[in-house]
C-alpha cells in the first residue's frame, strides 16, 4: 500500500488525531521563544527532495514536490527553508545525501520505504561548520512515510544540539508532522525542542510566504 492510500483510508488521520490530542498536553510544557532569540545565532538545516529540476512539462508527482519561483525549481521544504532564512538572517545548511536519491517518484518512494524498514542511516555529504556557535536550529524535512526521512536521523545522531532551541518545520501531503517532533525531542534530550513547529501541506505552498512570516512573528522572530 502506498503512503497516500493509507492516508485516504483514514487510518493515519485517526492516529494523527489521537497523537495531536496527546501533543497538546505536552505543548503547555514547551518554552515559548522570546524576542530576545533574534539576537541569537541561528541556523536553518533542511532536507528536501524535489523530483525534477525542469519547470516544463512536469508530471503530477513532480509538480506536487516542487515550487517554481522566478523560473527556478525548488523542493517544497527547500522553499520554506529559504523563506525562514530570508526572514531571520540565519545561516543555512542543506542535508544532501552522499548517494543521490532517484528523482523518479516510484523509485524514490520505494527506496524511502526500504530505508525506513532497515532503519538506514544514509551518509550526509558535507557537515555543519561550527555547530557550537548556534543557539537556535530550525530543522526542516518532508514527511516521508509518516516519519522523517532516514537521513534526518543521520543528522540528529551526528550532532549534539544540547542547550539549543530546535524548531521543526515540515511539508507534507496530508499527514502533517506525524510523530516527528516527539522523535526529535527523544533523539536530542538536551535540546529545547519546540512543539509548535510549522507544517505546510504541499497543496498549499502558495501560503508559505505569509504563513512563514506570521509563524515567525508569533515566535518572536519579527525583524
Ligand atoms: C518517499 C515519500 C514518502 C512520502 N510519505 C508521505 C506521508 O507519509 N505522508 C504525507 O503526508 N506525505 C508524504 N509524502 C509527500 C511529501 O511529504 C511532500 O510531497 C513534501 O512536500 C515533499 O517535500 P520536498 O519537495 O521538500 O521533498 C511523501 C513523499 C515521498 C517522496
Amino acid at each position: 500500500m502506498q503512503w497516500n492510500e493509507l492516508l485516504a483510508s483514514g487510518q493515519i488521520l485517526k492516529i494523527a488525531g489521537m497523537l495531536a490530542a496527546a501533543a497538546c498536553l505536552i505543548c503547555g510544557a514547551a518554552h515559548p521563544v522570546q524576542a530576545a532569540e533574534l539576537k541569537k545565532k541561528m541556523l536553518v538545516v533542511y532536507f528536501s527532495m524535489p523530483e525534477t529540476d525542469d519547470p516544463r512539462g512536469m508530471t503530477r508527482d513532480e509538480a506536487n514536490s516542487v515550487v517554481v519561483v522566478d523560473g527556478k525549481v525548488l523542493g517544497n521544504t527547500q522553499y520554506v527553508a529559504q523563506l525562514i532564512q530570508e526572514r531571520t538572517g540565519a545561516d543555512i545548511f542543506r542535508i544532501l545525501p552522499q548517494n543521490p536519491y532517484p528523482t523518479a517518484h516510484d523509485a524514490l518512494v520505494g527506496q524511502a520505504k526500504e530505508e525506513q524498514r532497515q532503519k538506514a542511516r544514509p551518509a550526509i555529504s558535507g557537515a555543519v561548520a561550527g555547530m557550537a556557535q548556534y543557539d537556535v536550529v530550525f530543522l526542516g524535512y518532508p514527511n516521508w512515510w509518516a516519519d522523517m526521512p532516514m537521513i534526518v536521523y543521520t543528522f540528529l545522531e551526528s550532532y549534539d544540539l544540547s542547550g539549543k532551541t530546535v524548531i521543526p518545520f515540515c511539508t507534507h501531503g496530508g499527514s502533517g508532522f506525524s510523530r516527528t517532533i516527539q522523535t526529535i525531542a527523544a533523539k536530542q534530550p538536551g535540546a529545547n525542542v519546540m512543539q509548535d513547529g510549522y507544517a505546510l501541506s504541499r497543496s498549499r505552498m502558495e501560503e508559505a510566504p505569509a504563513g512563514v512570516t506570521e509563524w515567525l512573528e508569533e515566535l518572536g522572530f519579527k525583524k
